[in-house]
């Protein structure tokens, strides 16, 4: 159908979403329900409560994003969900829901990747002109979120090959944990960022030695952070919150940088792609812009909006899977350490 319009649902973590895009890339709408508040009183997320959380909160959301798209359910030609990777009680909710959605409305159901779909946020675009095309590729994408730092080579739209993550914690995860350190809150890679802005990157971390090429290490640069800070706290010595941040984030950015453009060198690709919750950040994405530029490399990262979790990206990588005939069936099931 043309256009053809794409519902898609992610439940995979603590945000539930629902969106409707059409041929990949037009975005009609994109209903994002936080959890944020509920989560923050732990500190990190609660999986049952996510689970709950997505329950109550996704039936109102699709409906919310189908009239917002100024379409009705008759004219969706698929449904598009995250099967994985993810929390499992959360994902099964979505999964649960997209099956019986796809099985009413006698619609395509359509399982996604949710890191693939983090990479497909940069195909999104609410005018006509597309971030990416196909001349783009083959491409270098690197995904850091709250679980994952992976860098991907795309020889096109439908492969993504591992060649480099993370041996411990992901990028995000260290933000976290940093923030909860400071004190400062959950999610902490926001809290981080905007402390860091009062801040100059004054301090030496220590930074991982990696030989592996393109993996990452992040739990050695989180104690250090951690261990500067219980040697001030233990001596009473004041310190500087905004410089500990301003440094961790350039500290980061550096590694990211560092590694991922050597990726991109090494395979002679000219388009980098960055993705997932990290890349909303500020600093990180400048110093990409610098060092990309250097070597005459194109960079694209995502609309703030669609770099953390969303039902956009789903929908968008669903009109994709769907065109390439990859659909699921009526058994298909959560699948928590899903790789793309
Ligand atoms: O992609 P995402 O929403 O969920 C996962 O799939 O994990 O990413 C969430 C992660 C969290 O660790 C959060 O602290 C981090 O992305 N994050 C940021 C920023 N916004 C979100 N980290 C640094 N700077 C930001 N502005
Ligand atoms: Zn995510």
């Amino acid at each position: 159908r043309n256009p053809c319009y794409i519902l898609g649902i992610e439940t995979s973590c603590d945000d539930t979403s629902a969106s409707v895009v059409s041929d990949g890339y037009k975005v009609h709408s994109n209903v994002v329900g936080s959890q944020t508040e509920v989560h923050s009183l732990y500190g990190g997320v609660v999986p049952e409560i996510a689970s709950r959380e997505h329950l109550k909160l996704l039936s109102p959301l699709v409906k919310k994003a189908v009239t917002e798209a100024g379409i009705t359910f008759n004219d969706l030609s698929g449904i598009a969900v995250t099967k994985g990777p993810g929390l499992v009680g959360p994902l099964l909710v979505g999964v649960s829901f997209a099956k019986s959605f796809a099985y009413a409305k006698e619609l395509p159901l359509i399982p996604v990747n949710h890191i693939k779909a983090h990479i497909f946020a940069n195909f999104l675009s609410s005018s006509t002109n597309k971030g990416i095309y196909q001349h783009d590729f083959p491409l270098i994408a690197l995904v850091i979120s709250g679980g994952h730092t992976s860098i991907y080579y795309m020889k096109s739209y439908e492969t993504c090959e591992l060649i480099g993550s993370t041996r411990d914690d992901a990028c995000g995860e260290a933000f976290d944990k940093i923030a909860r350190a400071l004190d400062l809150g959950y999610p902490g890679g926001p809290l981080i960022e905007s402390e860091a802005f009062k801040g100059e990157p004054s301090i030496d971390f220590t930074k991982p030695k990696i030989d592996s090429k393109y993996d990452f290490s992040f739990s050695g640069l989180k104690s250090s952070v951690l261990n500067y800070l219980n040697k001030k706290k233990m001596k009473d010595e004041k310190f500087s919150v905004p410089d500990v941040c301003s440094s961790l984030q350039s500290t980061v950015a550096e590694i990211l940088v560092d590694k991922t453009i050597k990726a991109a060198l090494d395979t002679n690709v000219k388009t980098i792609l960055l993705a997932g919750g990290v890349s909303a950040n500020r600093t990180i994405r400048t110093q990409f812009t610098n060092e990309a530029s250097k070597h005459d490399i194109k960079l694209c990262f995502p609309k703030l909006n669609y770099c953390t979790d969303n039902a956009a990206m789903v929908a968008s990588l669903g009109y994709f899977n769907y065109k390439l005939g990859l659909t699921g069936t009526l058994d298909m099931n959560a699948v928590p350490n899903l790789t793309p």
